[in-house]
C-alpha cells in the first residue's frame, strides 16, 4: 500500500505545480525518504558523482538544508523545485530517517595526489568545525571526507564566490586558506576528502 503511494508522490513529483504545501499528506519518514532515492541513492548511499550522500549526516543539518532550498536561500540546480513540494514536518521526518542511517564513504580514485596538503590545510583551517577529518555528523555542518568530489567542488566553489550562505566564521576561514594556498586549496582539500574511504 504504501510503496504504490510513494511511487504516485514520486511521479507526481516531476509534473505538479507545487503550491507550498506538503503533498505527502502525513506519510511515514521512510515512504518520503524513497522518494530521494532516484538521485540520492538507497538509504541516502548516493552513487554520485554530482549528487550527494545524504546518510548519516546530522537531522538538523538535513532539515535546515531542506527549508534553505525551500526559501531560495540556498543555491541549487533541483532542490528548490523538489524541496517545495513538502513541508516542515516532512523535513523532520527526512532528517531523521537520513540521520539514522551509517554515514556512506564513496569510493573513489582521489583526483591528483595533493592529499598531504589537503590533510594539512584541513587541520589549520576546517577541522575546528569539521570535526575528525570531516566525518563527524554532531557539528551539524554536512560531511566532507568521502563525499563525491565533483558535489563537493560546488559547494567549494559557492564558498568562495558567496553563492551560498555557510555563516561569517567559515568564510573567514576559507578566505585565509585561500590567500595562503591560492589554487591549490579546491584540488587540495578534495584529494584529502576523496582519500578517505
Ligand atoms: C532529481 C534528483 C534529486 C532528487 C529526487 C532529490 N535530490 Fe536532493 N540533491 C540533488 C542534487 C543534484 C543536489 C545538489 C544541489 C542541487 O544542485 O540541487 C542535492 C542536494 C541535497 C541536499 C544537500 C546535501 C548537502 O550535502 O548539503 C539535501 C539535504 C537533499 N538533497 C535532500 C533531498 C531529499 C530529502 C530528497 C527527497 C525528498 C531529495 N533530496 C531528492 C538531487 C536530487
Ligand atoms: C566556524 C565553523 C566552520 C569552519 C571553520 C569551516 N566550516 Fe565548513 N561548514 C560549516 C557549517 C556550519 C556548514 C553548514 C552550512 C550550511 O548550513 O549550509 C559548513 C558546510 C561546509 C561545506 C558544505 C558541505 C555540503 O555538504 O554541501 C563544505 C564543502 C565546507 N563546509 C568546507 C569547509 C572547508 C574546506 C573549510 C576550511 C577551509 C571549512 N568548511 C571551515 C562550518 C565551518
Amino acid at each position: 500500500m504504501k510503496n504504490t503511494r510513494t511511487l504516485g508522490a514520486a511521479l507526481l513529483l516531476g509534473s505538479l505545480a507545487f503550491s507550498g504545501t506538503s503533498i505527502a499528506g502525513g506519510a511515514s519518514a521512510e515512504a518520503l525518504s524513497i522518494t530521494c532515492a532516484g538521485c540520492h541513492g538507497y538509504n541516502g548511499a548516493s552513487t554520485g558523482p554530482a549528487t550527494p550522500s545524504l546518510a548519516g549526516m546530522s537531522a538538523v543539518y538535513i532539515e535546515d538544508s531542506m527549508k534553505a532550498y525551500k526559501e531560495g536561500e540556498r543555491n541549487a540546480t533541483i532542490m528548490t523545485r523538489i524541496a517545495k513540494g513538502y513541508d516542515d514536518e516532512d523535513f523532520a521526518k527526512m532528517g531523521q530517517f537520513f540521520s539514522s542511517k551509517p554515514m556512506h564513504m564513496a569510493k573513489q580514485s582521489a583526483a591528483g595526489n595533493m592529499k598531504k596538503k589537503g590533510k594539512k590545510i584541513h587541520k589549520k583551517y576546517c577541522g575546528k568545525c569539521h570535526e575528525d577529518n570531516g566525518t563527524s555528523a554532531d557539528d551539524d555542518s554536512g560531511q566532507l571526507a568521502g563525499q563525491w568530489a565533483p558535489y563537493l567542488k560546488y559547494s567549494l566553489e559557492d564558498s568562495m564566490s558567496g553563492d551560498r550562505d555557510f555563516g561569517k566564521k567559515m568564510k573567514k576561514k576559507v578566505k585565509k586558506a585561500h590567500k595562503k594556498y591560492g589554487d591549490d586549496m579546491a584540488p587540495a582539500l578534495l584529494d584529502f576528502y576523496a582519500s578517505q574511504n
